[in-house]
Formats: structure tokens, C-alpha cells, sequence
């Protein structure tokens, strides 16, 4: 039976340092599986995150999005309208170009609090203990299977899916269905790149996303706690959203262990349960899949569990949210925020009872 994501928000995140001084990202302090490096980046101002001439581009691209449906997009339209530049990939660095869909002038969460409190399940219930035991996970090498209702199945090692599109920086706010939530650079590309490739069929109305099942290399899943491996799932549409971010990095370096190395996805208007770790396989479907919190309790946990201030938790508020790093909560924002690229997907749609 799993209980951890029931744990009352107010006992959540009280044991952070914060860093309010730091003008930087900070060093990387990676005590698991992962080099040891010292980024370069500064972090940039409020002004410079979206400057003008990108703010444009962002509303060139939701204009093109509205004008003719964003799913409708091909990958060369979302490439051109952002353009980000391609950069090689060497070592442990991740180096992107910021993408104008970073839709955040807020402060970015410390390095250190991104990389340490975590939940991955498979590692722990605990939010500490993954980055202490993530040594044990090795997630080279990697290969992700995608198939199902598609005209071209394949299996693609890491190398090829990290060239199948220039890597973009996306700064998203990440809001836990615990009621934490944190601001990230990631680094990736829109998942749509990935699904245009294997050829949706007409009949694919989902994609089911499976973790990695590794019971030797990690502890979690020797326990009961879920039913492995773990299982997401999103709508066809949502997938092909251009915010949904198939994700090989944070912070400028490939993804820590302990935060789904070696690849993962990141859907920043729900609730971070539905980004799901260490992904072994992507398949479409004409039916809406399991996925591992709703089997678990789908009482408390639904399909599209966007975030939303107006529908609470059973047992707690969603009103609002704890900062990592901050001392008072903070309203939380529909759809997190994210409501301009997202909100015409569930017009009609009765967000109380799909929840
Ligand atoms: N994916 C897998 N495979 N296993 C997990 O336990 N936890 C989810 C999600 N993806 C989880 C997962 C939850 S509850 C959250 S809030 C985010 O990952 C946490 O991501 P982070 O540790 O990078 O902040």
C-alpha cells in the first residue's frame, strides 16, 4: 500500500538551507554516480530571462499555437519559431540554448535542493535518501522503446534520442502534489519531436510512459510501495503539447540519478507525479493507460491531476504551495501557471471531475 504522498504538506520541506545570497547556480555537488563540476552559468537576472526580442518569439509562437492549433505544429515550425541553436554534447554538460518558452523570471531553485530532495520512489520513500544511495542506479547505457498504435516502432539508444533535436533550456516551475514546489532549468527537447518520429497512427489517443524496473540497482522496488515499474500516462494532445519536455538534464549537466537519469519527462502544468523517471518505454494507445498512483488511489490521484488551486487533495488544500526555500507559502496558480498554452485542451471539460 502506498502512503507517502499522503504525508500532510505542512511537514514538508522544513529541512532546507536556503541559499537567498546566491548569484549563481551554485556548485555541483553530486555525491552520486555523477562527475563532480563547477558551473559556469550565472544566473541571469529577471530582465534577462525572457528578453524582448524572445519575449516576441514566445508571442509569435502563441500565436501560431492559437492560429492553428499548437499539437498541429510540425517539429520544423517549433524549431524555426524558437530557434534555438544546436550545441554538442561532451562529458557530463548538457550545454542548450535557453528556450523562449522559459516562462519564469522567478528565482531558480538552489542546485543542491533540486538534487537532494527528491522523490523517486524506486530509491526511497524518503525525500534525502535517493540522493544518497543513487550510486547503486547505473543508467548507462540507456535505450528507450517507443511503440504501440505508431507506423514506425523503435528502440533508440541515449546518443540517438539526445541528437534527434537541438537541446533547449526550459526554466519551469515543478509544483508536488505534496504542496512543495521548486523553479528548474531543464534541458531537452519537445517530446512531440520524439512522437512525430514513430508516426502516430490514427486510432493513438494516449501515451503510456513506463520507468525503468531494476529491482537489484534500486532498493524502492523490493518494497511494495507501488506497483512496479512505475507508470504515467498523458493524452495524445497533452503529450504533443510543445511545453511537454522530454528531458536529458538540469542545471546545464545530464540529469542526476536521483532525478530520472538518464531520461525523463517533464509535463510542468500537472502535478509532478505525472513527469515520469528513468523511462524505459513510450507507447501509444486508443485507451486511457494505468498509471501507478491512480492504481494506487485514484481517489486522490486522477488521470489528468492538473495543478489546480480549486481542486484540493482529499485530505489537504491545493490552494497553495511552500517554496522550496521560502519561508511563507504562496498562491498556486492554475494550471501552474502554464495556462495560455495549455487551457484550450480541456475546454468543455469539467476539471472537477477529471481531475
Ligand atoms: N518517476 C518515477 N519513476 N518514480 C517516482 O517515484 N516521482 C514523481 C515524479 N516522477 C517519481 C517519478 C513525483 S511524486 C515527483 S514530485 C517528481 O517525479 C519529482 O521529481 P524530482 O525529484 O526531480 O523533483
Amino acid at each position: 500500500m502506498a502512503t507517502l504522498l499522503w504525508r500532510p504538506s505542512a511537514k514538508i520541506g522544513c529541512n532546507f538551507s536556503v541559499d537567498f545570497q546566491s548569484k549563481r547556480y551554485g556548485r555541483a555537488r553530486n555525491k552520486v554516480g555523477i562527475n563532480t563540476v563547477k558551473l559556469k552559468i550565472e544566473e541571469p537576472k529577471a530582465s534577462e530571462i525572457t528578453p524582448k526580442t524572445l519575449y516576441l518569439d514566445r508571442r509569435r509562437f502563441l500565436a501560431a499555437a492559437v492560429g492553428f492549433g499548437a499539437a498541429a505544429l510540425s517539429a520544423e515550425k517549433i524549431s524555426e519559431l524558437l530557434s534555438p541553436s544546436t550545441q554538442a554534447f561532451a562529458g557530463n554538460k548538457l550545454p542548450a540554448a535557453r528556450s523562449p518558452i522559459s516562462t519564469t523570471g522567478e528565482k531558480l531553485t538552489p542546485y543542491e535542493d533540486v538534487t537532494h530532495y527528491n522523490n523517486f520512489y524506486e530509491l526511497s520513500t524518503d525525500k534525502e535518501t535517493p540522493s544518497k544511495i543513487a550510486g547503486s542506479f547505473h543508467p548507462q547505457p540507456w535505450a528507450v522503446q517507443i511503440d504501440g498504435l505508431v507506423n514506425k516502432p523503435q528502440k533508440l539508444d541515449y546518443d540517438a534520442l539526445l541528437k534527434l533535436a537541438p537541446l533547449e533550456e526550459r526554466v519551469y516551475r515543478h509544483r508536488c502534489v505534496e504542496g512543495w514546489s521548486m523553479v528548474i532549468p531543464w534541458t531537452g527537447f519537445p517530446l512531440k519531436v520524439l512522437l512525430d518520429r514513430v508516426e502516430p497512427t490514427a486510432k493513438a489517443k494516449y501515451v503510456a510512459f513506463t520507468s525503468v524496473s531494476r529491482p537489484a540497482e534500486l532498493p524502492g522496488q523490493q518494497r511494495d510501495v507501488l506497483n512496479w515499474p512505475y507508470k504515467e500516462g498523458l493524452r495524445l494532445d497533452e503529450a504533443m503539447n510543445p511545453l511537454t519536455l522530454f528531458t536529458a538534464g538540469l542545471y546545464g549537466e545530464v540529469l542526476p540519478n536521483q532525478n530520472g537519469a538518464p531520461v525523463r519527462v517533464v509535463v510542468p502544468w500537472k502535478y509532478g507525479f505525472k513527469s515520469a523517471k528513468s523511462i524505459v518505454r513510450i507507447t501509444l494507445t486508443d485507451h486511457m493507460p494505468v498509471t501507478s498512483w491512480n492504481e494506487a488511489n485514484a481517489h486522490e490521484y486522477g488521470f489528468y491531476s492538473n495543478v489546480n488551486p480549486q481542486v484540493d487533495h482529499p485530505r489537504w488544500s491545493q490552494a497553495r504551495e511552500r517554496r522550496i526555500g521560502e519561508i511563507f507559502k504562496r498562491d498556486t496558480l492554475m494550471f501552474n501557471g502554464y495556462g495560455d498554452f495549455v487551457a484550450g485542451m480541456y475546454k468543455g471539460m469539467d476539471l472537477r471531475r477529471d481531475f
